[in-house]
């Protein structure tokens, strides 16, 4: 694991566009396994930055994302295809037909799940996937758990997550309990992995990450076997490392 520690959320999302960008420059075809959530918010600003400069295109990109909460629809304003679309999509030149997340609108776990593998190998693998860090060690929805499961399947969120997402809801009520979520196959597979971590409340958890057992009670851990990750931190996160 490579760990670059910044001061703050700026250098973090700087570095982390760049470390995306460099990847679209040396592949433009690449395929980029992406995440929604406030940590890549200031990176995808500045991919698109790079975009509207001409220094990066999507044009040849394909890009798979972690997960999608069962039950959303695309044009639901809590959905992370809405949140792909206006974060990112809709302000650079990617094509929306090569842009997979998993189907939340399947009410049949199983048939959604076996599609989005099924995807996943049809793309042909990832080449970066970019992550961030659940207060609770998860990577995508692959929650704290006796096993790392291995296939896109469907998960009940923890309290933990729900509380974690209220912000974005009106009330936690309003939080789906299941998502569908791409399992750590589809993320180890991924040639190179980007962590995106910030704020001293990930601090805790990132120095487990890190430094303590790999388990799947602290599903990032996992990473500490890949042979690729960079770990982008900001100073507040970094604090325990
Ligand atoms: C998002 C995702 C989640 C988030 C994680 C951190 O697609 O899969 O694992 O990356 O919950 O979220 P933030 O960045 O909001 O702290």
């Amino acid at each position: 694991m490579v760990i670059k520690k910044v001061t703050d959320y700026e250098e973090l999302s700087k570095k982390g566009a760049q470390f995306i960008a460099a990847q679209i420059i040396m592949k433009p075809n690449c395929v980029l396994g992406l995440a929604t959530g406030g940590s890549p918010v200031g990176t995808y600003q500045r991919l698109i930055k790079a975009y509207q400069d001409g220094s990066i295109s999507f044009k040849d990109i394909t890009s798979v994302n972690l997960d999608e909460y069962k039950g959303l629809d695309g044009t639901h304003p809590q959905s992370y295809r809405y949140f792909m679309n206006t974060n990112l999509f809709d302000h650079v030149d990617i094509i929306k037909e090569n842009t997979y997340l998993p189907d939340g609108l399947e009410p049949d776990s199983e048939k959604a799940c076996t599609d989005y593998e099924a995807i996943i190998d049809g793309v042909g693998g990832i080449d970066l996937q970019l992550l961030g860090l659940g207060h609770n060690g998860h990577i995508g929805f692959n929650e704290p758990n006796t096993v790392f499961e291995k296939n896109t399947h469907c998960v009940e969120l923890t309290q933990s997550t729900i509380d974690a997402n209220t912000r974005y809801f009106n009330s936690s009520d309003e939080v789906p309990r299941q998502a569908y979520t791409m399992g750590y196959r589809g993320i180890l597979s991924a040639k190179k992995i980007l962590v995106l971590v910030s704020g001293s409340a990930k601090a805790s958890i990132l120095a487990q990450v890190v430094n303590g057992p790999i388990t799947p009670e602290v599903p990032a851990s996992i990473l500490q076997l890949h042979p690729d990750v960079t770990i982008i931190a900001d100073a507040e996160a970094a604090a325990l490392l």
